[in-house]
């Protein structure tokens, strides 16, 4: 806790407050004064305390750390701070529930996420994946439909399962985020005994312009720790800030949680011809084609100092890259690199990227962009036009990613061209991976769920895209929705 400064007590323009218990009134017994500027400033500024939350993931907890490259990338990559085996580079990482609010309970049932912003010495990379490989959509036209059903339901004001089977079940391609999230990963004990993904597939190019596709993995050097259901139920109650409080005290304990960095990497030419689509967010790349390779080491070792400061107003973008990496077709990523700019400049305001946790730390932003709500001035009489005759920031004429080659015409929803492009494959095969009593604990958990439904039509459709996945799977399902709808 930072040691709290003595010295007179001032208002906002600094001169000192003569009583901060009091308002000055009219005599003893008499209404307060308008001129009592200390309490008139008092309340004015404390009405403008919040910034909107964010519209997903708005409950979250975040802290400083290191990463440490452990092997030499440069044959894929010419990022700078994946350039030197031992390298180090200081990262903030934000994790968060999606669909709660501000002040929701940390023990739900719901993907996490895994925002890592890295200070590199080119500029920030902030890498915007969840704690699940693979998510529900794989169109971002589709977002804000699908966390409408997550969010209040308009009329209830609650979130209902009518809503949330009703877009799941007409939304075949969610079935593998599904069966993830009603896994036991569904609910980590802790944000340290989980893994993160980077989930979409990224860009790295090397000096000599040759591009792979990449898949980032950070798997917990602490070990995967769940909560049953029952359990998370329990603490949301009794302590609903859990995981909040559990990651700031492990790294005030000294025990600074890690995470062994792996990428899974595909030479540019294997995409077109893979059995799926690689660019689809609602898959994997199973380990047999491409095996995860570690490259680095996470560590998170330093808590913010104000909460608010360094946690509600950091802002992390997918379309933040640094050169030698960038985007890839994933029609998902390319909404959000629109998204989550365009969300800063709403929620923190236009200059959100000059803010110390969001600014370059081991480089510097030199742009001429200027002026906005809360300017700091910090470019002070230089010139903010180019080209111009007075020197100045200057463009390098390399782009960050190399160009990808694109054919056919422009389209909707074109047809799937690889052999396993549907959308149950991989649901299926998650399912017949995990153990007998995981089976048993995800149908028992979304028989309750699906159980909820108003509608015997929902909850049927809903069964059905899991036995598409699996028959056991689905079958199981159907008798467990039944014994509970009755
Ligand atoms: P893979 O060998 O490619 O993937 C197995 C992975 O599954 C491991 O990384 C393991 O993570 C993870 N896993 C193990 N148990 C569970 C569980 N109960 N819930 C969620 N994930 C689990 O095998 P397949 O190609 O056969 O893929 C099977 C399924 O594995 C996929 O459909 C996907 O849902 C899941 N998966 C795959 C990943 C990948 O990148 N290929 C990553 C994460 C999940 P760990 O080593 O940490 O235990
Ligand atoms: C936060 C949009 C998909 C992970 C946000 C925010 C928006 C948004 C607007 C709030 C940003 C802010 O106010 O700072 C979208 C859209 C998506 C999408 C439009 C689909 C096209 C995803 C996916 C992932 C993800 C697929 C993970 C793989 C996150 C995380 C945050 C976030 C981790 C919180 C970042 C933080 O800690 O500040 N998203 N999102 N989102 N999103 Fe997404």
């Amino acid at each position: 806790m930072t040691v709290q400064e003595t010295g007179p007590l001032t208002t906002e323009a600094g001169a000192p407050v003569a009583d901060n218990q009091n308002s000055e009134t009219a005599g003893p017994a008499g209404p307060v004064l308008l001129q009592s500027q200390h309490l008139l400033e008092k309340l004015a500024h404390f009405n403008r305390e919040r910034i909107p939350e964010r519209v997903v993931h708005a409950r979250g907890a975040g802290a400083y750390g290191t990463f440490t490259l452990t092997r030499d990338v440069s044959q894929w990559t010419r990022a700078a701070f994946l350039s030197e085996v031992g390298k180090q580079t200081e990262t903030f990482l934000r994790f968060s529930t999606v669909a709660g609010n501000l002040g929701s309970a940390d023990t739900v049932r719901d993907p996490r996420g895994f925002a890592l912003k890295f200070y590199t010495e080119e500029g920030n990379y902030d890498l915007v994946g969840n704690n699940t490989p693979v998510f529900f959509i794989k169109d971002a036209l589709k977002f804000p439909d699908f966390i409408h059903t997550q969010k209040r339901d308009p009329y209830t004001g609650s979130q209902e399962a009518d809503n949330v089977w009703d877009f799941w079940s007409l939304s075949p391609e969610s079935t593998h985020q599904v069966t993830w999230l009603f896994g036991d990963r569904g609910i980590p004990a802790t944000l340290r005994h989980m893994n993160g993904y980077g989930s979409h597939t990224y860009q790295w190019n090397n000096e000599a312009g040759e591009v792979f596709w990449v898949k980032y993995h950070f798997k917990t050097d602490q070990g995967i720790r769940n909560l049953t259901q029952a359990e998370a139920n329990r603490i949301a109650g009794e302590d609903p800030d859990h995981h909040q409080r559990d990651l700031r005290t492990a790294i005030e304990r000294g025990e600074f949680p890690s995470w062994t960095v792996q990428v899974q990497v595909m030479p540019a030419a294997d995409a077109a011809a893979y059995r799926f689509n690689p660019f689809d967010l609602t898959k994997v790349w199973p380990h047999a084609d491409y095996p995860p390779i570690e490259i680095g080491r996470l560590e998170l070792n330093r808590n913010p100092e104000n909460v608010f400061a360094e946690v509600e107003q950091s802002v992390f973008s997918p379309a933040h890259f640094v050169p030698g990496i960038g985007p890839s077709p994933d029609r998902m990523l390319q909404g959000r690199l629109f998204a989550y700019g365009d969300a800063h400049r709403y929620r923190v305001g236009v200059n959100a990227d000059h803010l110390p946790v969001n600014r370059p730390h081991a480089t510097q932003a030199r742009t001429h962009a200027r002026d906005g709500y809360l300017y700091d001035g910090r470019h002070k009489g230089e010139r903010n036009y180019e080209p111009n005759s007075f020197g100045g920031p200057e463009q390098t004429g390399r782009p960050l990613w190399e160009p990808v080659e694109v054919s056919g015409a422009t389209a909707y929803g074109a047809a799937p061209v690889h052999a396993e492009d549907d959308d149950f494959g991989q649901a299926g095969a998650l399912y017949r991976l995990m153990s007998q009593d995981e089976q048993a604990r995800l149908v028992e958990n979304l028989a309750g769920f699906i159980a909820k439904v108003s509608r015997d039509d929902i909850a049927a459709r809903a069964v059905d895209n899991f036995r598409r996945a699996d028959e056991d799977f689905g079958k199981r399902l159907e008798v467990a929705v039944q014994a509970l709808r009755g």
